[in-house]
């Protein structure tokens, strides 16, 4: 009987108990052996392991987080901690390695293909949705949403205060989740890595202060869009930069972990389960170093090297014309 091993790794994304329910459920079906490593790749190193039969994993399916637990796992990065979740996979005489998790994620699972010749093969799971390879990652359906909603409420105040709010959302280095939360929330602005650099800072305030200007006539609040990691000094400083120049009282907000935690949405759910039922496949077809996703409808597979090595381009196109279109009356 074939064994399979599976673990979550990184930053958790809503839908990943989805996959390995998917995963465990078609393991059983095809008569696999499921392994299931804790607390990502350090769990593989000290081999905490569970047989994934015996977890009550359908009734994880409508929870955000992880069943498996997750981490980021710095052992990982030497070659000593690297060959001892290949020697845990070697004792337990596993056939392939399946990992959920981001970009970090995968390129430890490269690092374990280059020592353990057996299958290994990556679902895309993270919020920041900064994969190549799929249309979509796991979780961002759920992090856009959850922000959506938030922000939702946020406006509220806001209008009620005809006040300019500062909200910083998630994304890591990319801004898929600024652009796409901006649009869906009929932000004033968006300031993301694609739009916006670090010694652009004081004339985007002179900008913005600009645009609060003209949207004062019209008794509305400003809701500025920013991703994380980018502003100097955060939103803390763009709103203290604002308040001084012009004289305003903007409030801010970092939305933070809520975007990773909360019931998953139904699309990222079943784009979970179809690509662990996919992953399960392609181990059954002898598929290998590859990593399985979802693009224009169809499961597609990209070469763990590609996916690592070619960033994911943000459509800024439409985001762009959108936003022109939008705001035009700020211009
Ligand atoms: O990769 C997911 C993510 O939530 C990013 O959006 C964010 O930058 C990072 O993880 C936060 O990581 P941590 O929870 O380790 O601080």
């Amino acid at each position: 009987m074939k064994k399979i091993a599976v673990l979550t790794s990184g930053g958790d994304s809503p839908a990943m108990n989805a996959a390995l329910r998917a995963i465990t459920l078609s393991c059983g079906y095809h008569q696999l052996q499921c392994v299931g490593f804790y607390h990502g790749y350090n769990g593989l190193i000290d081999d905490q392991h569970v047989d994934m039969q015996n977890l009550n994993i359908n009734s994880a399916l409508q929870h955000g987080g992880t069943i498996l637990k997750s981490a980021r796992c710095h052992s990982m990065l030497s070659n000593e901690g690297v060959m001892q979740a290949c020697n845990t996979l070697r004792k337990h005489d596993i056939d392939a390695l399946i990992v959920i998790g981001g970009d970090g994620s995968l390129k430890g699972l490269q690092a374990i293909k280059q020592h353990w010749k057996r299958q290994v093969i990556g679902l895309p799971g993270t919020i920041d949705n900064d994969l190549n390879g799929t249309d979509n990652t796991i979780g961002f359906s759920t992090a856009v949403t959850t922000a959506t909603h938030a922000i939702d409420k946020i406006r509220d105040t806001a209008n009620a205060f005809e006040r300019v709010f500062i909200v910083e959302v998630m994304g890591r280095h990319s801004g898929h989740i600024a652009f796409n939360v901006g649009i869906a929330t009929g932000a004033e602005a968006i300031i993301s890595f694609e739009n916006f650099s670090k010694d652009q800072a004081n004339i985007k305030v002179n900008e913005i202060l600009k645009a609060i200007e003209k949207q004062a006539s019209t008794h509305g609040s400003f809701l500025i869009i920013l991703a994380e990691n980018l502003w100097p000094g955060g939103a803390q400083a763009l709103k203290e930069s604002l308040n001084k120049q012009g004289q305003l009282n903007s409030a801010m907000c970092i939305l933070g972990h809520i975007q990773r935690g909360g019931s998953p949405t139904p699309e990222d759910r079943n784009l979970a389960t179809e690509l662990g039922l996919a992953s399960v496949d392609a181990i059954l077809n002898s598929k290998d170093n590859i990593m399985i996703g979802k693009c224009s409808g169809t499961v597609v597979e990209t070469t763990l090297n590609d996916v690592i090595n070619t960033p994911k381009q943000l459509n800024t196109g439409w985001v762009n014309a959108h936003q022109e279109q939008l705001t035009y009356y700020l211009k």
